[in-house]
């Protein structure tokens, strides 16, 4: 039987920053974001907010009724985790009411986590099919204020669960693989921010798109123009424009720069306007595919490829479920969207500065955010959650 994704749903933060608002005080040309990296507004967590909520928030939708003591492992993917030992999982398998007997964990490789944890997912449930996984990917994007990446930050949310029979996209065994050790990407344990050499990062990525797609066509019998769309990893939108276009010279496919477009574009929408959410932006892309596609993709093959700095890469496919429609949150995700409050330049710099109380005084955080769980204090080295 199949396996693979039953239901998807994703969460981000309720407010904003646009693009154009960075590019006056920068003294920039807006359109530098909006045409030339391809963003337009980016997500920025409340105070009340992080990775741990932000999943919280994105699954709760699938551990309804009888599902949450049905689910046997949590795999939690960050490169934003807030703790060196403890995993966002377990706060998380509380605030959701999981199992006592669910195994809980955190997953780290930049962006590319997730896909890891899509695929043992796959794998756990292959050899127990009665058995319901729970992926979570969480994520706030942080630069350096007043550097290229800055216009390139968002946060993020994506859950995904993972069965046997899946309603939604079955996944196929055959991946393609590709690591190797480069700095182009990284944060030290000591810094908030992530250094990047942002001109090196666009390169590498398109290198290991080649190499893992390279390794893919070795082990499947697939070729390029078996995929109907393509999900790429979204640092920005403009890339996986960039990466479409590089993966379909590689295959000296002549499918027109519109066509081109067309295999990627819905997947593009949501991230516009979330930005960056590292370990969820390929699945956000997903989702944003499947919900905003005009055509019935039932049966279709998408081809995703994930990447995570560092760097490890992953081309893997799926093919879409019929009936899939019925299983999606489609409606909840473009009003969530659509309630977001738009912040000043101001209030960005004040969201930038997520409360850190490093020698263990205690913090209340006023409400701000319009999510169901939020992070109420930190005290003595504590996090605490609660239900809003
Ligand atoms: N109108 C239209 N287009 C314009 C423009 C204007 N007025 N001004 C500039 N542009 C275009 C440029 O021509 C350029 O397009 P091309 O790439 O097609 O040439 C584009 O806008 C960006 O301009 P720059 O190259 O000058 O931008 P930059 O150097 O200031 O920043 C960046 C770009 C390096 C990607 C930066 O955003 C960055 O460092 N981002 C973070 C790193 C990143 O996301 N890397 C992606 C790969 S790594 C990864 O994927 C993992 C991850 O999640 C981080």
């Amino acid at each position: 039987s199949s396996v693979g994704i039953d239901q998807i749903s994703f969460y981000t933060s309720n407010f904003f920053f646009d693009l154009r608002t960075l590019a006056q005080v920068q003294d920039t040309d807006p359109d530098k974001y909006y045409q030339g990296i391809g963003q337009e507004k980016m997500g920025m967590a409340a105070h009340d907010e992080d990775v741990v909520t932000m999943a919280a928030n994105a699954a709760y939708p699938l551990v309804q009724g009888d599902v949450a003591q049905e689910i046997s492992t949590l795999m939690f993917a960050t490169e934003t985790g807030i703790d060196q030992s403890k995993a966002a999982a377990v706060y998380v398998h509380r605030l959701l009411g999981l199992s006592d007997n669910c195994r809980a964990v955190e997953l780290k490789q930049a962006c590319y986590s997730a896909t890891a944890a899509l695929q043992m997912a796959c794998a756990l449930v292959a050899r127990q099919p009665e058995k319901k996984v729970l992926v979570i990917a969480s994520d706030i994007a942080r630069y350096e204020l007043n550097t290229p990446g800055e216009a390139t930050q968002g946060c993020g949310a994506v859950a995904m669960l993972v069965t046997a029979n899946p309603r939604v996209l079955s996944i196929d065994p055959e991946v393609g693989n590709y690591t190797e050790d480069v700095m182009d990407f990284w944060r030290p344990n000591y810094r908030k921010t992530a250094l990047v050499d942002g001109k090196y990062s666009t390169k590498i990525y398109l290198r290991a798109l080649k190499k893992a797609w390279e390794n893919y066509t070795s082990v499947s019998s697939l070729t390029f123009a078996d995929f109907s769309h393509f999900c790429y990893h979204l640092p920005f939108s403009r890339m996986a424009q960039k990466a479409h276009q590089h993966l379909a010279k590689v295959n000296k496919s002549e499918l027109s720069a519109e066509q081109l477009e067309a295999q990627i574009a819905d997947t593009l929408r949501y991230n516009k306007t979330i930005g960056n959410s590292y370990t969820a932006s390929m699945y956000i892309g997903l989702a944003s595919l499947l919900e905003n596609s005009a055509q019935d993709m039932a049966d279709q093959r998408i081809g995703l490829f994930s990447y995570g700095s560092g760097c490890v890469a992953e081309f893997f496919a799926g093919q879409v479920v019929a009936g899939y429609q019925q299983h999606l949150f489609k409606d909840a995700h473009l009003a969530m969207l659509d309630a977001r409050e738009e912040v000043d330049y101001d209030q960005y710099l004040k969201l930038y500065a997520a409360p850190d109380p490093q020698e263990g005084e205690c913090v209340e955080i006023p409400a701000a955010t319009t999510g169901r769980f939020r992070l109420a204090k930190i005290d003595n080295h504590k996090r605490e959650y609660v239900v809003a």
